[in-house]
């Protein structure tokens, strides 16, 4: 079955804790956080008092995205937040090894986030040290965007490579094409739009959870 974790950059800013609430009753398995710097991307959002916010009022795992040119910059502030997971772009201007090192010393796992022309082979050296990559299956910086259909090769190939790790997606999920995703060998989906603007959350966590029944990772 697929771990879905809802992002909250499609909740209501105003009322975070009412739709984390509605996330955790719904039956989400984690809390995806984008954290944008207005540099990687034109975007900007959340900062580590946010997290430590939300680690305050929710039980769901928290899986920070971190859309930074510089992660390292405030990594360690995001994981004294309470981030459970981070995650970093691989076209980041960072040492992976050195910053996975950090994340893991604070007793946290570790991420790396590929954009959708980033190759599955830029990540291949680092698999034995990162819990999971992240294929992104839009061009980071938005929610609300169409899922690229080339991104379930990649998941194909990181799984052909042995990689026994989680692999999360990114951008455009939706009950239509999640599919496609989980038969390339996805665990974890991160939805925004389609969840947090369905009718009835509950029922579409259940659907999703049915589509994807394959055993647990
Ligand atoms: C985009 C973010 C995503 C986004 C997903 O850069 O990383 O987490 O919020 O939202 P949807 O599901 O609406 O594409
Ligand atoms: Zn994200």
């Amino acid at each position: 079955m697929i771990r879905i974790a809802p992002s909250i950059l499609a909740a209501d800013p105003l009322n975070l804790e009412r739709d984390v609430r509605r996330a955790e009753e719904a039956g989400c398995d984690w809390l995806h956080i984008d954290i944008m710097d207005a540099h990687f991307v034109p975007n900007l959002a959340y900062s580590p008092e946010v997290v430590r916010r939300l680690k305050e009022v929710t039980k769901l795992p928290l899986d920070v995205h971190l859309m930074m040119d510089h992660p390292e910059t405030l990594a360690d502030a995001f994981l004294k937040a309470g981030a459970d997971i981070v995650t970093f772009h691989a076209e980041a201007d960072t040492d992976p090894e050195r910053l996975i090192r950090r994340i893991h010393e604070a007793g946290a796992k570790a991420g790396i986030a590929l954009k959708p022309r980033t190759s599955a082979e830029t990540v291949m050296p680092l698999l034995k040290q990162a819990e999971m990559i992240l294929t992104m299956t839009v061009e980071p910086g938005f929610g609300g965007q169409k899922l690229d259909e080339s991104v379930p090769d990649k998941i194909r190939r990181l799984r052909a490579s042995g990689y026994s790790g989680w692999i999360e997606a990114d951008g455009g999920i939706r009950e239509d094409n999640i599919g496609r995703l989980a038969d390339a060998g996805l665990d974890v989906a991160v939805m925004g739009t389609a969840l947090f603007r369905a009718q009835d959350m509950r029922a579409a966590v259940d659907r999703i959870h049915h589509l994807t029944g394959k055993g647990e990772r």
